[in-house]
């Protein structure tokens, strides 16, 4: 029976994801500030710390399968805390984690990126650098700048960069490692940002081609699919599961 640890498990995509794999047999270790086998402030370095400890005991170090889907969105009470959560916990838990999984039979980890990082310009911001540097104080301290958006879009991208710079050291000690970037999915997050007094309109109107938002079931198929045996060639890939919103905004580039 793989034993796979999911942050975000009580909410949207991580939970249909938790209930998906206990349907398959995998025994699900959940991650989330409450409601879950582990409840943990991801924002925090000590909440982090306790996370990777305490999936390490709950595994006896081998761990088969990772993915970290807990996340915050443009409505979250501060940039500083966007960062935090969906760049600097990410960091830290494949990094405290890695050899663990190293351990694993057939490892993968999967990290939920998201299409926002595709957004024109974002690639430019030196926010991105200061995260791919690992300079949590410096990035948090210039957050004040940043508008939400611009926080959401950047710590996406530099999520994805960073899984992308890790496919050497990761395929040494066997772990394939990827990320799948969802568009709109009907979830608590992305309802709070339709509801959003400076983002709610935009968001609302930005439809994909297939012409819907997906179901969290329908992520949680695809993150099922990297894990598996299926997905054994596939490493350093960043899948869009985006009803075509990235071929939309970048037809050409990919
Ligand atoms: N919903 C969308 O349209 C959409 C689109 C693209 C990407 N995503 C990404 O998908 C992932 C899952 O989002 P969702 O839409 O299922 O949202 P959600 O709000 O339903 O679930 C996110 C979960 O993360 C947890 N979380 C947030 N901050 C935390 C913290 N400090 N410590 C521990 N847990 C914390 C929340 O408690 C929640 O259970 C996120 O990374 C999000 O950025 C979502």
């Amino acid at each position: 029976m793989p034993i796979t640890a999911v942050t975000g498990s009580a909410s949207g995509i991580g939970a249909a994801l938790c209930a998906q794999l206990r349907e398959a047999g995998h025994s699900v270790i959940g991650i989330d500030r409450a409601n879950a086998d582990i409840n943990t402030d991801l924002s925090s370095a000590e909440g982090r710390q306790q996370a990777i400890k305490q999936i390490i005991d709950r595994c006896g170090g081998r761990l088969d399968n990772l993915v970290l889907c807990a996340g915050l969105g443009v409505t979250a009470a501060n940039c500083g805390l966007i960062l935090a959560v969906n760049y600097f916990a990410v960091s830290a838990l494949l990094e405290g984690l890695a050899d663990a999984l190293s351990k694993g039979n057939n490892p993968a980890a999967v990290v939920v990126g998201s299409v926002a990082s595709v957004q024109p310009g974002v690639d430019e911001h030196p926010i991105i650098g200061q995260m791919l540097d690992g300079d949590e104080e410096g990035a948090l301290a210039a957050s004040g700048e940043l508008s939400p958006n611009l926080a959401y879009a950047g710590s996406k991208l530099a999520v994805s960069i960073l899984v992308r710079r890790k496919v050497h050291e990761w395929a040494k000690f066997g772990v394939r490692l990827n990320v799948v970037a969802p568009g709109v999915v009907e979830t608590p997050l992305y309802k709070a940002s339709t509801e959003d007094a400076r983002y709610g309109e935009a968001t609302r109107n930005f439809v994909a081609p297939l012409g819907r938002g997906s179901q969290p079931a329908e992520l949680a198929n695809v993150i099922r699919f990297l894990l598996s045996a299926q997905a054994s060639f596939m490493h350093g890939t960043v899948v869009f599961a985006d009803g075509g919103m990235d071929a939309m905004i970048r037809p050409d580039r990919f």
